[in-house]
């Protein structure tokens, strides 16, 4: 039998200042979801007919990362009277008034929280019949948290927040122990709707801190007789916080540790955990790689048989099975299968290399669809471009796409050859098997088959070292090189027309190196 809940009033009304933020305590972020993400995600994955989020502080903020994060999540405003029995009830209010059934009430800053607890929590109550079941933890220290008072039974009598309970030993009423007791409230409910309800409508604000507590409603149902039940969870980090930035930290660590696990044992080797971080939506097929000093984050996914790192960061990747990625920083970018990039590449939104297609080393890309086998290997700025297939692009390469007001897009046709330090000022269409000889400026279209060499020829002038260098151990060694034979009158020639492509018109009267 499955069980789903009614409801699940996620409360997120809180101001958490200890956080010292200008961002809303449970917009803060780990494992590249917000708080309130985690929570959310939790609950949806229970399957209840509703979910209710309760805002206040930071309301539109909030309530719109909610919009954004579920659309079908129902936003409940919290008014000014305070605590969390009032947020509950305001949550209720924002169902319909004549729900039955469990209703599920967890915290927007308690990220660690799994669907199996809720899950779990949901069977439980149901099974046993309790009109209130707790989600109990027992703390070494159990510091500021409510503690869970017990009967001579065994059973929940009630929970006392900390401060009443000092109040208590202070008094040194028949209370005074509790608050030694280390078994702590965790927030976290199941509740029967119509016991909620009606005792909700009951508690009052006679407290140390002058709060509508939810946890009143433990001894209401106590009163009327009713059954409340703990379940107690043994893992402490599901029910623990965050208040501050520490805690932030400290269970961003633990649930990536959590999320690094849990890849390993689907077939990921993760050669170094310790510097492996990967965002809770990321997926990873089987055998990849992951290198030290890798993130993984946003919705990146991975392929199988990928090898990742060392010291990359992927966000918002795709990385194709068998791909490589070493030393690189990518970002909305596709990456093919066989493909490689790195080390040292930047791939910049819009990025998409082919099947066994390379970005190499000091390579940026942005917008550039890079065919199946092309390849862009060194030192090239490649942005607003389309390479087709079997291309290859020379080191050093500009595709110059901006011209100070607009851009504009080049092509590279199947199998072309763009010869090292060339600039391609866009707009450009080079056909298919054309050639750009190395050092041209290209402007224009170059057609199928053939060559544009686009930059001023060489000159070589004879004599010109023993004339303006003379004395120097650069014009001894040109003496050297000549021996006695050499002119030394002006002279000059061509040379190397097209040198820098492989298969130029290269013969003995142009190359560059020419004797006279
Ligand atoms: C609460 C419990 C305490 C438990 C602890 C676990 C009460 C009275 N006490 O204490 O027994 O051990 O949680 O962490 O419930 N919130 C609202 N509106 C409010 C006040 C709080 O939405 O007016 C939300 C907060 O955003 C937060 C949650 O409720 O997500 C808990 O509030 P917090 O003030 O942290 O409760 P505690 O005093 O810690
Ligand atoms: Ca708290």
């Amino acid at each position: 039998m499955s069980h789903h809940p009614a409801a699940v009033i996620i409360l997120a009304a809180g101001e958490g200042t200890r956080m010292k933020s200008a961002t809303p305590k449970v917009l803060h972020r780990i494992g590249g979801r917000s708080l309130l993400g985690h929570a959310m995600h939790a609950a949806r994955q229970v399957s209840p007919q509703h979910l209710a989020v309760v805002v206040r502080h930071e309301r539109e903020q909030v309530a719109a990362h909610v919009a954004e994060l579920d659309p079908t999540a129902i936003v409940a405003d919290q008014d000014e009277i305070k605590g969390t029995g009032r947020a509950c009830e305001c949550g209720l209010d924002a169902l319909p008034a004549d729900l039955t059934g469990t209703v599920l009430v967890t915290m927007g800053d308690v990220p660690l929280l799994t669907t199996e607890t809720l899950a779990d929590l949901t069977a439980r109550h149901e099974s046993s019949g309790a009109a209130v079941t707790v989600i109990t933890a027992e703390l070494p220290d159990a510091k500021a948290y409510g503690r869970v008072v017990r009967d001579e039974a065994g059973d929940v009598l009630q929970i006392m927040e900390f401060k009443d309970a000092l109040a208590h030993r202070e008094s040194g009423s028949e209370f005074a122990h509790v608050v030694d007791i280390r078994e702590i409230n965790s927030g976290i409910y199941a509740f029967d709707a119509q016991v909620l309800r009606s005792a909700l409508a009951e508690v009052g604000t006679d407290n140390a801190q002058g709060e509508k507590y939810i946890t009143d409603v433990v001894a209401i149902a106590r009163r009327d007789g009713r059954k409340v039940a703990a379940h107690l969870v043994e893992d402490l980090w599901q029910t623990e916080g965050v208040n501050d930035r520490v805690q932030l930290a400290t269970l961003g660590k633990e649930l990536n540790r959590r999320t690094v696990e849990h890849w390993m044992r689907e077939g990921v080797t993760v050669v170094d955990p310790g510097t492996t971080w990967i965002d809770a939506e990321v997926t990873i097929g089987r055998d990849t790689v992951i290198r030290p000093n890798v993130q993984l984050l946003g919705a990146t996914t991975i392929g199988a048989d990928a090898m990742i790192g060392p010291d990359s960061t992927l966000t918002d990747t795709e990385v194709a099975d068998g791909a490589s990625v070493v030393r690189a920083q990518t970002e909305l970018a596709t990456i093919g299968p066989g493909a490689t990039v790195g080390p040292f590449s930047y791939l910049r939104p819009g990025t998409v290399l082919g099947a066994k297609g390379k970005i190499g080393a000091f390579v940026e890309t942005k917008n550039a669809q890079i065919g199946d086998g092309a390849k862009v290997p060194h030192l090239t700025y490649c942005g607003d471009a389309t390479i087709d297939e079997g291309a290859n692009i020379g080191a050093g390469t500009i595709f110059a796409n901006y011209d100070g007001v607009n851009k504009h897009h080049t092509h590279v046709g199947r199998h072309s050859f763009v010869g090292s330090d060339s600039v391609l000022v866009a707009p450009v269409d080079i056909a298919d098997g054309a050639y750009v000889a190395a050092g041209s400026a290209i402007t224009g279209e170059v057609g199928p088959g053939q060559i544009a060499v686009a930059r001023g020829r060489q000159r070589n002038v004879d004599g010109w070292v023993a004339r303006r260098r003379a004395g120097t151990k650069t014009a001894a060694a040109a003496e050297a090189a000549i021996g006695g034979e050499a002119p030394h009158t002006a002279q000059e020639s061509e040379a190397g027309q097209t040198a820098g492509t492989p298969d130029a018109d290269q013969n003995a009267d142009t190359t560059p190196t020419q004797e006279h």
